[in-house]
């Protein structure tokens, strides 16, 4: 990506939302590391920096940021933290802050100044307690907080502007006009992000693979679909796309892997494996295990059919297609790691594991993008609707939605609750109202009635949340009708299921998945 504008990040949790915002509003930019920042700026020019806000306060950080200041030209915007480096840096005065301010605040535009689009007093989220107390030199204050503190400023005579408040955050309800007004009357930028560019730049990509064989773990989800559509209008049949059937699968997932076989030009190969996953799990009961076996199995499974593949068609893979996206790009570079490893809550499945052991380059053309913007490249490269705006569906399928031990049984309980789910979801138009959605076997056995006879069965847990990313969740609000007619005809059609439960938990505390 030719990037623009550089997000230094500090480690606030809504540095990608700067990203995000810019791109909104048609402007490229790339968030890195201080170090980093400091480094590249010997030899390169952004258009314009973004100091994001972050934990620490100037009191303890002793880091020389001059190099951000050095060219009297460049453009710089600081937020929260950011602001206060700028406010130390050039002569201003921080002050501790005793009681803070955090949350949704009102915020007011000082008389005489006015940014387009945004009224004299307006709601923004604020997520600070040091704060500037006296103006640096050559700048003038333009918002103030409602107790009475300094919460923007602006250099008088250099393209610089400091915020106090995040206007990145979904609250802040001008954050749009504040950040257009940095980006193009403070910056004097003109806008350089479209679909267009965005197709582009991930084309140009794939264009260093031409003449190579590249392999596809192709899950028939919207991020290898595209990724590996995008890949095919540059090499054509030099892409290779293998799914592995683990056993674990919905009805749904089976039929779309038919459906894109039949509708599409891209070759895929499907691989038969789920005895061989059975067979692993059989005496699996520990959540992170059974995530682990599943893991294993689909190198073993993928890397076996990849040699025979090999060898059966003389084909030596050079590349591995990974349709690996913006938000994970930004966890791996996060300067939150610095302060020690942090828990894995889950080991996510995915093929991460293969590349050093089959000698594979990799090739990750979504990697500068969000979802949504795959999902827009998706529809621009003629894919279907239903498949691009397909729910996320996890790697280990339903092997963590049958909790502790996988039956065969079990996971058909699971299949075919969901299939109801997703038909009626469907049925009732409200599959796009919610982000993901699936059922989960418990294992508990509750008493029930069932004709005229006593029932001792299972329980499946519905399970709708609305997600950007899946990073955080709140839990769909669904109508009662839609609940209770997938209710019945789950007790009723499933056999060994005599009742069902809602989910209300959001994420955090509850994880999405339930293992
Ligand atoms: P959790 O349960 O961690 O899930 O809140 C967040 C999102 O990630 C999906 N998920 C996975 N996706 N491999 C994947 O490709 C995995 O191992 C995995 N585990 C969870 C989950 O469905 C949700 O969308």
């Amino acid at each position: 990506m030719k990037s623009s504008i550089w997000i230094v990040d500090f480690g606030s949790q809504y540095t990608q939302l700067i990203t995000r915002k810019f791109r909104e509003l048609g402007f490229t930019s790339e968030i890195m590391t201080v170090e980093d920042g400091v480094e590249r700026l010997k030899t390169e020019k952004p258009k314009a920096i973004v100091l994001s806000g972050g934990p620490q306060s100037v009191f303890e950080d002793t880091t020389d940021y001059s190099p951000f200041f050095l060219d009297q030209k460049l453009p710089v915007l600081g937020i929260c933290y950011g602001m206060q480096i700028l406010g130390q840096f050039f002569g201003g005065r921080v002050e501790k802050g005793i009681q803070g301010e955090y949350g949704l605040a009102k915020l007011k535009t000082v008389k005489g100044f006015l940014i387009p689009g945004c009224p004299q007093e307006t709601d923004v989220w604020m997520s600070h307690s040091d704060h500037v107390s006296v103006l640096p030199n050559n700048f003038k204050q333009i918002f103030e907080s409602e107790n009475g503190l300094v919460a923007g400023i602006k250099h008088e005579l250099r393209p610089i502007l400091g915020l106090q408040f995040h206007p990145e955050v979904h609250h802040t309800v001008h954050g749009r006009d504040i950040l257009s007004f940095f980006l193009q009357n403070v910056a004097g930028l003109t806008s350089d992000w479209s679909s267009k560019t965005m197709m582009e730049s991930c084309l140009e990509e794939v264009q260093k693979v031409k003449g190579s064989k590249v392999l596809c773990a192709f899950s028939g989800g919207v991020d290898s679909l595209v990724a590996a559509t995008l890949v095919e209008k540059v090499i054509g049949k030099d892409i290779y796309c293998f799914f592995v059937n683990n056993g674990l699968l919905r009805p749904q997932d089976l039929h779309t892997i038919e459906m894109l076989k039949k509708k599409t030009t891209l070759n895929i190969e499907i691989i038969d494996a789920t005895e061989l996953f059975l067979e692993a799990l059989k005496n699996d009961q520990d959540p992170e295990h059974k995530r682990k076996t599943i893991g294993k199995t689909f190198i073993e499974v993928f890397e076996a059919k990849v040699h025979e593949f090999e060898k059966n068609h003389g084909i030596k893979f050079e590349y591995l297609l990974q349709g690996t996206l913006y938000p994970d790009v930004i966890e791996s570079i996060s300067p939150h790691k610095k302060g020690g490893k942090s828990v894995t809550i889950k080991s996510h499945h995915n093929v991460g594991g293969l590349p050093e052991r089959m000698k594979l380059k990799l090739l990750e053309p979504l990697r500068f993008l969000f979802k949504d913007e795959v999902r827009a490249i998706g529809l621009q490269l003629g894919l279907e609707r239903d498949w691009v705006f397909r729910h996320p569906f996890p790697g280990p399928g339903i092997g963590v939605r049958v909790l502790g031990q996988l039956s065969r049984d079990s996971i058909r309980k699971v299949q075919e609750s969901d299939q109801i789910l997703f038909e009626e979801l469907k049925q009732h138009n409200l599959y796009d109202s919610t982000w993901q959605a699936f059922t989960v076997l418990l294992p508990v056995k509750t008493v029930g009635v069932k004709g005229d006879g006593r029932a001792y069965e299972e329980v499946i847990a519905l399970r709708m949340v609305n997600s950007q990313d899946g990073m955080t969740a709140s839990v769909t609000e669904l109508p009662w009708s839609f609940l209770n007619r997938v209710s019945s005809r789950i007790c009723n059609e499933v056999k060994g299921i005599t009742r069902v439960v809602y989910d209300i938990t959001s994420k955090p505390p509850g994880t999405i998945e339930w293992e």
